[in-house]
Order: structure tokens, then sequence, then C-alpha cells
């Protein structure tokens, strides 16, 4: 299966906002799946269908050690349960080398609907609460570099335009 070209920082198509997924049919599927290649790929632990030039409310995530526990989740929406802000550290398969610190909500309940469309909700927080509310942000147009300084975020914008050119 061939990996999907991942957008980087600063492209504008990843400030896109994402629409919502009304056919659940093999299209969505085999998406999904090169999705998941892609992030397995490299090594992330989710990806927004955003990231991949393809504007529809679709993510596919793993957290798992064993990297095969895989969740396919389309069109998410999310309630805080606990709001208190746990600070995560985390880098984004579209902006390599930057690590960012965020402010996440410990606890969501996340509702979504899985491939076929049926809807499904589930309880995070942790890790799998972060990366949920990561991805969500992916589809919204928001990077983690939203949460930087602007001295912070305008260095990495250089060094991958940099990168970008062939220069570095
Ligand atoms: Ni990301």
């Amino acid at each position: 299966m061939n990996k999907l070209d991942i957008l980087t920082f600063p492209d504008p198509r990843l400030r896109k906002k994402a629409k919502p997924i009304e056919r659940f049919d093999e299209n969505l599927k085999n998406m999904a799946k090169k999705m998941l290649h892609t992030m397995y790929a490299d090594k992330g632990i989710g990806l927004a269908a955003t990231q991949v030039n393809y504007h529809e409310r679709l993510i596919v995530i793993d957290v798992s050690e064993g990297r095969d526990e895989p969740i396919y989740i389309v069109n998410p929406s999310y309630e805080i349960l606990d709001s208190s802000p746990e600070s995560s550290k985390e880098g984004c398969l579209s902006i390599p080398t930057f690590q960012q610190e965020v402010l996440r909500a410990k606890k969501i309940e996340l509702s979504y609907q899985d491939l076929d469309g049926e809807p499904q909700k589930l309880m995070a927080e942790g890790l799998f609460g972060y990366c949920i509310q990561h991805e969500i942000d992916h589809l919204n147009g928001k990077l983690i570099v939203d949460y930087a300084s602007s001295l912070k975020r305008s260095r990495i914008k250089a060094k991958l335009l940099k990168t970008k050119n062939g220069k570095a």
C-alpha cells in the first residue's frame, strides 16, 4: 500500500475546516486504511484526514503499545468530563522536529461514528484523550504551533520552509 503524502506546516491547506462525512462507503474505508498505513509508517499515534489533504471529518488513532488497536473515528465531537488542565508535550507529523506543551482537558467523552456510520461513545483520558483533542484540532484547522509563542512559531516556520526548499 502506498503511503499518503502528509502536508507540512505552514501549508495553508492545514488550515481548512473539514466537512462532516455523510457517505459511509468503500471510498471512506479505503481512505481510512491508507491513513492508518501512513500513520504507522511514520510512527505517529494519530492522524487527521486534513493532514493528507482530505478535508472530511475522519481521524485514525492507535495509542496501544503493540500498535495493533486502531480506532477509526468519523464525525467526532466531545464533552469535557473533567476540565482540570493537564500539560501534554506533543509532536505532530505535519510539524517535523517541533514539540509543544499544550494544556488539554483531563477527561473527555467522545461521540463519533464508526466506518459503517454507527454511533459510538467512549471515555478517554491521558495520552488517548490528548491525542483525540489534538486530532480534532486538526479537523478544525488548528495546529500545536498555535499554542506556542509567536517567536517560536516564526522560528519553526522558517526552519521548515528552508527544509522544503532543500537548503537544509
Ligand atoms: Ni498533528
